[in-house]
């Protein structure tokens, strides 16, 4: 069974309504998941999972939330190398910006996009939450 970590961060609940969904669906097809916040999960964490999904909203101007979930990104990042990873995350008033930029990120730190990122305006629609599933099973 492969182990999955959902990492997360939402102020007001639509990237953990996402979350949920891609936990769901990595479950669905079998996978063990854990669920972490940012405060929960570090490196020392990612050799014990075969796969992450991180979320997280937009936030400040087009980044990710700079007081929790930007601190454990930046501290995580070094170990992903090679890692299967996904991303998912919601947005306001933005065009997707800092998905663009997370996902440029990530294929910098050599991190193995597993399906595309999943992004969601606001709270994610049925749509939205069908593919945040379909990560999950990508991970599982
Ligand atoms: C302080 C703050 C900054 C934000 N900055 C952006 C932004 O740069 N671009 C954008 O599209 N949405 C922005 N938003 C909107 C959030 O991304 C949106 O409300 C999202 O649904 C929040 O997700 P959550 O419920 O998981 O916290 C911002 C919201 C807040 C509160």
């Amino acid at each position: 069974m492969s182990k999955v970590a959902v990492v997360y961060w939402s102020g007001t609940g639509n990237t953990e309504a996402m979350a949920s969904a891609v936990a769901d669906g990595a479950k669905g097809a079998g996978a063990e998941v854990t669920l972490f916040n940012p405060s929960e999960f570090g490196a020392d964490k990612v050799s014990g999972f075969d796969s992450i999904a991180f979320g997280c909203p937009a936030m400040g101007a087009e980044v990710l939330e700079e007081s929790e979930f930007d601190p454990m990104f930046t501290a995580v990042e070094g170990a992903l190398s090679g890692k299967k990873i996904g991303l998912f995350g919601s947005y306001g008033w933005g065009d997707g910006q800092w998905m663009r930029d997370w996902e440029d990120r990530c294929k910098g730190d050599g991190a193995v996009l597993a399906s595309d990122s999943v992004i969601a305006n606001n709270a994610p629609d049925d749509s939205a939450l069908d593919e945040c599933r379909s990560l999950g099973m990508a991970l599982a």
